[in-house]
Formats: structure tokens, C-alpha cells, sequence
């Protein structure tokens, strides 16, 4: 179990982002408790991404703020969000591997620039979480050489490199086969098990019911609703049931 299930890891209040006039969200609030995976479902361009950028600090928001173990991190400076990337992993959408490094230094990466770690326990780390995501031939090769599946699971591996609290997980099974899938969603249950909190934004409805504790649904620029798995089941709401069915665009 974990230590402190129950309690608030991150809570988002009042939140407010936007790209020049055009507003994403507004008033937005919501809490991720420690040790669940919380999915975020929403239509295309609602705002899903943006949202993992600004708790990862790479959007400032336009008002709002953003508790990170009771620390509004949008109050942070630079050395203090040194700390907060050490806490809060991003799996990129599109696995934002560099293209010009190894998969073994882009998993080094995190570890040079945020600990003090010596290189052999560097290369200690990353061989054994190329062991955890099931690929341990592939650290001499570069993104380019890779598959799409692949490149998202080193991607994933790289945000979770630095054992982060939290992690913030964009689309990890789009575009993947079944069996991909499959370990994906496996290495998320893992984490969770190992008491890491997780977001999930996904348009994969299995993986998200598979993985998921509870479900927030993210329309006009707010949470509109958000239910535990088990309502889901017993009843969902109506918002929530239609963007199962594929009735949300
Ligand atoms: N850097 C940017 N500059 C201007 N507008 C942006 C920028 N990034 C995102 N947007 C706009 O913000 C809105 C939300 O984008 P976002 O990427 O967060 O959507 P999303 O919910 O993640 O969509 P998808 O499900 O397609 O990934 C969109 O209308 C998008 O055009
Ligand atoms: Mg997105």
C-alpha cells in the first residue's frame, strides 16, 4: 500500500491559461490524490496537453494556482523548479526523444542534469530500466532507429528515470498495437503499485478503464465532472458515458 494514500499530491485551483487572447481554461480546479492514477478525458484541443504543461511549469498560466505537496509551485524561481522536475516526470505526446543522442543518453539526460549521481550508477540506472520496459538491447541506438512504439516507451522511460512522485503520462498508447498497449499499460499499473501518482490523458477508453481510478472530464475549459471508477460502472455520468461511446468530438 502506499504511505500516505489518501492525501492530496497535487491540487490545482483557479487556474487560468491562455495563448494570447484565446483562453484554454478558466477557473479551473482539481485534486490528484497521492497513489491514484487520474485520467483526463476531453475532446480534441480542450486543453488536455496545455494543462500537463503548465503543471510541469513549461506554460505559465495567466492566474491560478498550482499546490504541489501544499507548494504553489507557480510562485517558484528556477531553483526551485529544479526540484519540481525532480517530482513530476512528463511522458511527451510525441516522445520528444533528442534525436541526436543514444537511447542510453537520452535516459541519462534527466539523472546529468538533476542529480549528482556518478556515471557508473548512471549507467547502472538505465540499464536496468531498459530491463523494466522490456528492452535491454537497445541503449547504443538512436530514436531514429527505433519504432513509434518504442520511442514512446523510451520516452515514458525517460520521464520516469528520476522515480518522480508524480507522473504526467500524454497520450501513451495513441497510435500503438495491441501488444504495445499492453506493456504500457502494464508498466503504468507497476508504477502505481509502487505508489506513484499519475495523470493520465488518453483517448484509449480500455486503457484509461483499465488503468484508471478515477476519471475527470475536462470541457470549456474546467473539470465538468469527474467520477470514481467504480460510478463508472454503476453509473456513469452522461457526459463521461458519451465520451465512452465515441460521442464526444
Ligand atoms: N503553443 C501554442 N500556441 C498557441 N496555441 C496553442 C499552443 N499550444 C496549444 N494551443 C492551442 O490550445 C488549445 C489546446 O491545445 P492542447 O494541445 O492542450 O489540446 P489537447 O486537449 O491536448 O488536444 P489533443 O487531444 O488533440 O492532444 C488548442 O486550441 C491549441 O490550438
Ligand atoms: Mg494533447
Amino acid at each position: 500500500m502506499v504511505e500516505n494514500a489518501g492525501t492530496t499530491l497535487l491540487s490545482i485551483r483557479g487556474l487560468e491559461t491562455r495563448f494570447g487572447s484565446k483562453v484554454i481554461h478558466s477557473g479551473l480546479d482539481l485534486d490528484v490524490k497521492a497513489g491514484e492514477i487520474l485520467v483526463l478525458f476531453g475532446g480534441s484541443g480542450t486543453g488536455k496537453s496545455t494543462l500537463l504543461r503548465a503543471i510541469i511549469g513549461l506554460d505559465a498560466p495567466a492566474a491560478g494556482s498550482i499546490f504541489l505537496d501544499g507548494e504553489d509551485i507557480t510562485q517558484f524561481d528556477e531553483s526551485a523548479w529544479r526540484e519540481v522536475r525532480k517530482k513530476v516526470g512528463y511522458s511527451f505526446q510525441n516522445g520528444a526523444l533528442f534525436d541526436s543522442l543514444t537511447v542510453a543518453e537520452n535516459l541519462e539526460y534527466p539523472l546529468r542534469e538533476l542529480t549528482d549521481m556518478p556515471p557508473d550508477e548512471r549507467q547502472k540506472a538505465i540499464h536496468d530500466m531498459l530491463e523494466r520496459i522490456g528492452m535491454p538491447d537497445i541503449a547504443q541506438l538512436y530514436p531514429s532507429e527505433l519504432s513509434g512504439g518504442m520511442q514512446k516507451r523510451v520516452g515514458m522511460a525517460r520521464a520516469l528515470m528520476l522515480n518522480p512522485a508524480l507522473i504526467l503520462y500524454d497520450e501513451p498508447t495513441a497510435g500503438l498495437d495491441p501488444a504495445n498497449i499492453k506493456k504500457i499499460s502494464g508498466l503504468m499499473l507497476d508504477r502505481k503499485a509502487h505508489g506513484q501518482t499519475g495523470i493520465l490523458v488518453t483517448h484509449d477508453v480500455p486503457c484509461a478503464l483499465a488503468v484508471g481510478d478515477r476519471i475527470a472530464f475536462l470541457h470549456e475549459g474546467r473539470i465538468a465532472v469527474i467520477q470514481d471508477r467504480a460510478a463508472i460502472d454503476r453509473e456513469p455520468d452522461e457526459r463521461i458515458e458519451a465520451y465512452i461511446k465515441g460521442d464526444v468530438e
